[in-house]
């Protein structure tokens, strides 16, 4: 399988990236050293996480350029407007000590205390934001996360660029076929987080059997799934026997056995 995708504006985002949420600050800079170490050169992260210190950290002492590692961060899904966003940003910036972003998404369509709010406006001005920090070179690419097709419209409709990605919870029993192929139509990259439905799928009794059937673990069916849904995922762990294995996925899921995973019922249900 592929070791990129390609945004609509033509820049690459390596094809599983690092997640970083729940990793305390203190925790994240071996975490993401690990990650580096073993071959990860996109890390995810967010204002939100509260980790973007040592997150920044580990990427800056680790013996790789700069242009070679993609960095992903998020306005917090609690701030929606034109200036505030500039200003969340430059302290995203800071926070990581670099002077620019490989991808910044709007972390939700409302913020975590008010789900399903409408807050279009906000956005709107949110996205503008994002568009000068886009065009002034701050930004490779811009995107969104948690948005829904009713989130997506009005930002198509009524701005310039089109977001080159959309980060949503993905995994197998999370069906999202609407919004997959809602963002397909639109050349938006789909981000799986959640790989693992935060570890719940770990123990499904059926999935065990199919892993065992690849010669592979649990947790690798369910990341390879996520790519051969083209969607690209992004697992967490603090252990670096799990940060190796979540990458080791050369092996492919037949067009059978991913139906067969695709009727699997939400485990979080
Ligand atoms: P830990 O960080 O202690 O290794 P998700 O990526 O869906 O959010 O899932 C993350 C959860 O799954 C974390 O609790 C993580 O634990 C656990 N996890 C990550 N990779 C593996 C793995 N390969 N095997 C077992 N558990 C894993």
């Amino acid at each position: 399988k592929k070791d990129t995708f390609t945004f609509h504006n033509g820049v690459k985002i390596p094809s599983i990236g690092f997640g970083t949420w729940q990793i305390p600050n203190e925790e994240a800079y071996d975490s993401v050293t690990m990650a580096l170490k073993n071959g990860y050169t996109h890390i995810d992260t967010a204002l939100a996480y509260k980790n973007e210190e040592n997150v920044g950290k580990a990427i800056r002492e680790f013996d790789t350029p700069r242009e070679d590692i993609f960095i992903t961060s998020k306005l917090p899904a609690e701030i929606k407007g034109y200036d505030e966003t500039l200003e969340a940003f430059n302290e995203t910036i800071t926070n990581l000590g670099v002077d620019y972003l490989d991808l910044y998404l709007i972390h939700a369509p409302w913020p975590w205390s008010e789900i399903g709010k409408d807050c279009t406006e906000g956005n709107i001005q949110s996205w503008k934001a994002m568009e000068k920090l886009y065009n002034d070179g701050k930004i490779k690419a811009i995107g969104v996360s948690n948005f829904e097709i009713k989130n997506l419209q009005p930002i198509l409709d009524e701005c310039d660029i089109v977001p080159m990605a959309n980060q949503i919870p993905f995994y197998i029993g999370k069906d999202q076929e609407e919004l997959l192929s809602f963002c397909k139509d639109h050349d938006i990259v789909v981000e799986a987080y959640s790989p693992l439905a935060t570890g719940q799928v770990l123990d499904m009794p059926e999935l065990k059997e199919m892993a065992e059937k690849y010669d592979v673990t649990v947790a690798q069916l369910a990341i390879r799934y996520c790519l051969e849904k083209d969607t690209l995922p992004l697992p967490k762990s603090t252990h670096e026997s799990r940060i190796i294995e979540n990458k080791q996925l050369d092996f492919e899921i037949s067009d059978e056995d991913v139906k067969i995973l695709q009727q699997i019922r939400d485990v979080r249900d």
